[in-house]
C-alpha cells in the first residue's frame, strides 16, 4: 500500500525539525521498503506570505488527498500584527476543522535517560507514562459568537463562546475510554463543572459513556486541581480527557515533566483514523534558523503516524527504540542537555536517529 503523506513544515523551527522527520521517512522508504510518497505544502505564515492565506487552497487539497499529514509548527513575530483571521495559527486550526480531527492524543512519556533533564525531581517523574486526550475541533476555540464589539457605553469588549454538544462530548469520551482500555484502564476527565455549565454537561456525558466501559475506572477533576496534580504527583494519571482549551494548557504542562517540550509528539485523528501528526511545541521564532531545535518530538510524531494511521506498530516501535538508543549514547540537543552529555544541533540529532534506525535493522 502506498502511504501518501502531506508534509507541511510551516514556520520557524518547523522547517528545520520537519527536514529531520523527512530524513527518517526517507530511511523507512529506502531501508525498510515502506512505500512512502511525500508532497510538501505551505501553511501558516509561509502560506500567508505566498498565497495571502494561512491555509492556501492547494495545501488544504493536498492534506485532504493524503492518507496522513505531518505538520511542523506555525507562527512567528513577523505575523503577530496581522488580523486574527489570517494569522498563521488559523492555518493549523483550519486544517483541524476541515479534516474533522476531533481527537488529539498527546502522550507524555519520560525517557529514563532524561529523568535528570526535567525540572521536577527524578523520583516524581521517573516511569511517567500518561496520555492526554484533548478535544480538538470544538469548545471555546471554535465557538460562536466571538469577536470584539463596542458596547453602548463606548467601551470595547471581547467575547468568546464555550460550547459543546452532547455528541461532541460523547465521541471524544469514547476515544478516551477506548485508549484507557488498552492501557491501565483509568480515565480522569478534567473539567470546571463547579463554575461552567458547559463542562457540567461534559461531566454528565462522560458518566453516561462510562456505562459502556465497566472495566475503566472513571474519575473527575477540576482543571485547576489537575494542573496542580500534574506537577505534584503526575504518575497518578493514566489517561486524561479534556476540552480543547484545558487540553492545550495541561499538555504544555505535562510536556515539561518529560524534560522538554521538544520531546512530545501528538496525533490528531478523525473518526476513521486519518490523522495529522505534529510536535506539541510551537515554531520557537527565538531559536529558528540556528540549528538548535530538538527534532525528536517530530520524529516521534512519525512513529505515531505509523502506529495510528498505517497500523505499522513494528516500525513505529523501531523509531521509538532508535530515539532511545540515541539518548543512551548521551546525544542531546540543548533543551535536554545535562552535564557530561554531548551537545548536538538539529541536523546532527536527525542523523543520529537515522543511523540508529539503520544499525538496529
Ligand atoms: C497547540 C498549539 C496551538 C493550539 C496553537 C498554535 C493554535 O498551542 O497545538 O497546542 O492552541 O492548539
Ligand atoms: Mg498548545
Amino acid at each position: 500500500m502506498t502511504m501518501k503523506i502531506a508534509v507541511l513544515p510551516g514556520d520557524g523551527i518547523g522547517v528545520e525539525i520537519m527536514a529531520e522527520a523527512v530524513k527518517v521517512l526517507d530511511c523507512l522508504h529506502s531501508g525498510f521498503g515502506l512505500d512512502i510518497e511525500t508532497e510538501q505544502g505551505l501553511v501558516g505564515g509561509a502560506g500567508y506570505d505566498t498565497h495571502g492565506k494561512p491555509l492556501p487552497d492547494e495545501t488544504l487539497q493536498l492534506a485532504k488527498d493524503a492518507d496522513a499529514v505531518m505538520l511542523g509548527a506555525v507562527g512567528g513575530y513577523k505575523w503577530e500584527s496581522l488580523d486574527i483571521a489570517v494569522r498563521p495559527e488559523k492555518g493549523l486550526l483550519g486544517l483541524r476543522a476541515e479534516l474533522e480531527l476531533f481527537a488529539n492524543l498527546r502522550p507524555a512519556i519520560l525517557y529514563p535517560q532524561l529523568a535528570g533533564a526535567s525540572t521536577l525531581k527524578p523520583e516524581v517523574v521517573s516511569g511517567l507514562d500518561l496520555m492526554i486526550v484533548r478535544e480538538l475541533t470544538g469548545g471555546i476555540y471554535f465557538g460562536q459568537p466571538r469577536g470584539v464589539r463596542i458596547r453602548d457605553d463606548g467601551q470595547r469588549e471581547g467575547f468568546n463562546t464555550l460550547v459543546y454538544s452532547e455528541s461532541e462530548i460523547e465521541r471524544i469520551g469514547r476515544v478516551a475510554f477506548d485508549i484507557a482500555m488498552k492501557r491501565d484502564r483509568r480515565l480522569c476527565s478534567v473539567d470546571k463543572a463547579n463554575v461552567l455549565e458547559c463542562t457540567e454537561l461534559w461531566r454528565e456525558v462522560m458518566e453516561s459513556v462510562a456505562k459502556d466501559y465497566p472495566d475503566v475506572e472513571l474519575s473527575h477533576m477540576y482543571v485547576d486541581n489537575a494542573a496542580m496534580q500534574l506537577v505534584r504527583a503526575p504518575k497518578q494519571f493514566d489517561v486524561m480527557v479534556t476540552t480543547n482549551m484545558f487540553g492545550d494548557i495541561l499538555s504544555d504542562c505535562a510536556a515539561m515533566l518529560t524534560g522538554s517540550i521538544g520531546m512530545l509528539p501528538s496525533a490528531s485523528l478523525d473518526a476513521n483514523g486519518k490523522g495529522m501528526y505534529e510536535p506539541i511545541h510551537g515554531s520557537a521564532p527565538d531559536i529558528a534558523g540556528q540549528n538548535k531545535a530538538n527534532p525528536l518530538a517530530t520524529i516521534l510524531s512519525v512513529a505515531m503516524m505509523l502506529r495510528y494511521t498505517f497500523d505499522e506498530t513494528d516500525v513505529a516501535q523501531r523509531i521509538e527504540n532508535a530515539v532511545g538508543a540515541v539518548l543512551d549514547k548521551g546525544i542531546r540537543t540543548v533543551d535536554i542537555w545535562s552535564e557530561g552529555m554531548q551537545e548536538v544541533g538539529t541536523t546532527e540529532m536527525g542523523d543520529a536517529v537515522v543511523a540508529a534506525l539503520r544499525e538496529a535493522k
